[in-house]
């Protein structure tokens, strides 16, 4: 059974005059124990549709439409993403690591302090000297030293703060960990031990991951779906393997061309344009003033996703017959 079911996903930005349709109409699922990738070039919506799974919908941001049903274990299907609904499973059943989240750590406070705060909110009516202890040993089994605890968040790099963010995201070992580029402003060594903790908690604690990023790159190696997004659309979605071997949409291919490749000493492919502006959306297809292919119908009809095999689906009408 799918772990995440989202159907015909809406999400706006609504001011006094103008509305940014940064998520539209999106459609896909999610399965238990796996790690699924969301890429797509900056504004494209990432950040906003995560922000819907985790049901942090907070004005100017608004549902417009769509729903969401969570199949967490041991509880009844959830289904809504009003925060009133799902905020009670927040980092129990759902974890959710903000894009630069380690600039959420208080620079005056102790990373015992965060830790602290996380129990006043979330006990699950433990003691705190339970809770502490449930720390240093979640700690531990990460591999962080615990006195890590005693440190102001400036005394630790940057991909020490990213592995205290995620240590608190999995400390009750959530069915769910929502990561919004995670590995986003560290150095290329550090990217990939973070990655490797991510892959660490969920062999261990079996659960699924949503990793979010703007280089596929970055998921080749650890996703095994990933899903394109596309000025707030899902374009493309397939198994990692399948995506990089066959991929399908315009869009995709260009996205992979841009990609460094080891060996290769060609000029990389920049994508041509740039993306729309999404107070005012392109018709039809919203790909279409980029694409070389665009035919008649992609200017005036929007693609539906459609599936191509049992793993791959694309909204693309030059792939329709
Ligand atoms: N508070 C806001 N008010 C209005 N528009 C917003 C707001 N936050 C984001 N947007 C717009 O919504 C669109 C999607 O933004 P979002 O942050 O979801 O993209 P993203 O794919 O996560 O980008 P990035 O890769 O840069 O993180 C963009 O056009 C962005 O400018
Ligand atoms: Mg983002």
């Amino acid at each position: 059974m799918s772990l995440l079911e989202i159907y015909e996903i809406s999400a706006y930005y609504v001011h006094n005059n103008s509305t940014t349709k940064a998520v539209d109409n999106v459609s896909f699922s999610v399965e238990e124990n796996e790690i699924f990738g969301i890429a797509g070039e900056s504004g494209c919506g990432k950040s906003t549709l995560v922000k819907t799974i985790y049901g942090f919908i907070e004005p100017p941001l608004y549902l417009d439409k769509g729903k969401i049903i969570y199949n967490f274990k041991d509880s009844n299907e959830i289904n809504s993403v009003t925060k009133k609904n799902i905020s009670s499973n927040w980092w129990k059943k759902i974890s959710y690591i903000p894009q630069g989240s380690m600039n959420v750590l208080n620079p005056v406070r102790r990373i015992k302090k965060f830790f602290r705060n996380l129990w006043k909110a979330h006990s699950m009516n433990l003691s705190y000297e339970k809770y502490y202890n449930l720390v240093i040993s979640h700690l531990h089994h990460l591999g962080l030293p615990a006195d890590i605890l005693e440190y102001y968040p400036h005394q630790l790099s940057g991909g020490m703060k990213q592995r205290v963010v995620i240590a608190a995201a999995s400390l009750f070992h959530p069915e769910l960990i929502v990561a919004d580029e995670p590995t986003s402003a560290l150095d290329v060594g550090v990217q990939l031990d973070v990655l490797r903790l991510l892959i660490k908690i969920q062999n261990e604690y079996k659960n699924t991951i949503i990793i979010v990023a703007h280089d596929m790159s970055v998921m080749a190696n650890f996703c095994s779906r990933i899903a394109i997004m596309y000025a707030g659309n899902i374009v493309e979605v397939a198994e990692t393997k399948a995506l990089f071997k066959n991929p399908l949409h315009p869009y995709t291919k260009l996205l992979i061309d841009s990609l460094p490749k080891i060996g290769d000493i060609r000029e990389l492919k920049a994508i041509p344009g740039s993306p729309p502006d999404l107070t005012s959306p392109p018709s039809g297809c919203k790909f279409h003033p980029r694409c070389h292919f665009a035919k008649n119908i992609c200017i005036k009809e929007e693609p539906n996703l459609k599936k191509i095999t049992i793993d791959h689906a694309v909204a693309c009408h030059l792939l329709e017959r």
